[in-house]
């Protein structure tokens, strides 16, 4: 295989496909598109077929009663191809589409207001779109279950999590292709979405909606992982910041709690609490840095706090000049919220 089919194998086949279906509703939709698939081509192949034929063919001259005849003929080709062929492949794809909507969506009745809390044995995750970012905060019947993070969903397998999506700014869409379709966060409104990941796994997912210069670098992952696991995963998010073990670690807390990161960034179980960027309270804890935008090592950590605006131009995170000593000390510290 030569290589361009290789790579979009490749891409096919990679965490933010659609045909990597993770879960039941990624399942009906692909189901439908491959249906699609299958009777478009048909279809296409089929009117090329008979356009080649009218253009090709050979016709001799004809007598009156012949042309006759083929006008007849040409009338019922007409009927047959523009109302009957029409109805009897349209007709089952309506009802499939309709069929596959009614699967993976919500009823509209069941979908709460935002600030409700979830029903009984219903699990929800509230996903705030910000520029450009994600807040998701795990919604519990009671508050001292509740916790917050950012850019990276995990959930148990087989579970069915329900999305309440929300808005602080402008509209965003939320897409993981390889577990469900789009969904628009639209400001003062709360829409919601439902998927359920089959089998442990990552998907990628993308804002989908362009909401300003860094909409491209609005990624999210989702993780899905045994029940045990995630139990133990929640307990630690849930928990405070880890107090600093050693002096080293103290005077880097100190760092950071002098440094402008307070006034946007909270670490619980400090005075950091500030609202307008994410939560940095496990920050260690998370794959990526910046939205699905770095991965979260030593390095990039270093070089997204020192210069945002040089990874993320026009993210609402400045870059603000910091002492290479004090720099290392916030990265140092940044590596303890775990
Ligand atoms: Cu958020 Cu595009």
């Amino acid at each position: 295989m030569s290589a361009l089919p290789l790579a979009a194998l490749r891409q096919a086949v990679a965490p933010q496909s659609a045909l990597r279906a993770g879960g039941p509703e990624a399942e009906q939709i692909g189901l439908l598109w491959n249906v699609l698939l299958v009777v478009g081509t048909a279809v296409t192949v089929g009117v090329l077929a008979f356009l080649a034929y009218a253009l090709f063919r050979r016709r001799g001259d004809a007598d009156e009663t012949q042309g006759d005849r083929r006008m007849r003929a040409g009338v019922r080709w007409m009927v047959a191809g523009g109302v009957v062929l029409p109805i009897v492949v349209l007709m089952p794809i309506l009802v499939l589409t309709m069929r596959t909507l009614g699967a993976v969506t919500l009823p509209s009745r069941t979908v709460a207001s935002a600030d409700e809390p979830p029903a009984p044995g219903e699990f929800v995750v509230e996903v705030t779109g910000r520029q450009y970012w994600w807040e998701v905060r795990y919604r519990a019947r009671r508050p001292d279950l509740e916790f917050e993070t950012a850019n990276e969903l995990r959930v148990p397998v087989g579970r069915r999590v329900v999305v309440r999506l929300r808005s602080r700014d402008v509209i965003h869409s939320f897409w993981v292709p390889g577990l469900q379709g789009k969904m628009d966060l639209v400001p003062g409104r709360t829409n919601a979405l439902v998927f359920t990941a089959a089998r442990p796994g990552r998907w990628r997912g993308q804002c989908a909606e362009f909401c300003g210069a860094q909409h491209a670098k609005m990624a999210f992952t989702v993780v899905a992982e045994p029940a045990a696991e995630w139990q133990a995963w929640a307990a630690r998010q849930r928990a405070d910041a880890r107090p600093p073990a050693d002096p080293a670690t103290r005077a880097a807390q100190g760092a950071f709690l002098n440094s402008g990161c307070v006034l946007c960034h909270a670490v619980r179980g400090t005075p950091a609490r500030g609202d307008a960027g994410p939560d940095l309270t496990h920050l260690a804890s998370r794959l990526t840095l910046a939205a699905g935008t770095l991965p979260n090592t030593r390095g990039h950590l270093t070089g997204w706090v020192a210069d945002p605006q040089s990874i993320k131009p026009g993210s609402l995170m400045p870059s603000v000049p910091l002492e290479p000593r004090t720099l290392h000390a916030i990265v140092r510290y940044l590596e303890t919220l775990d």
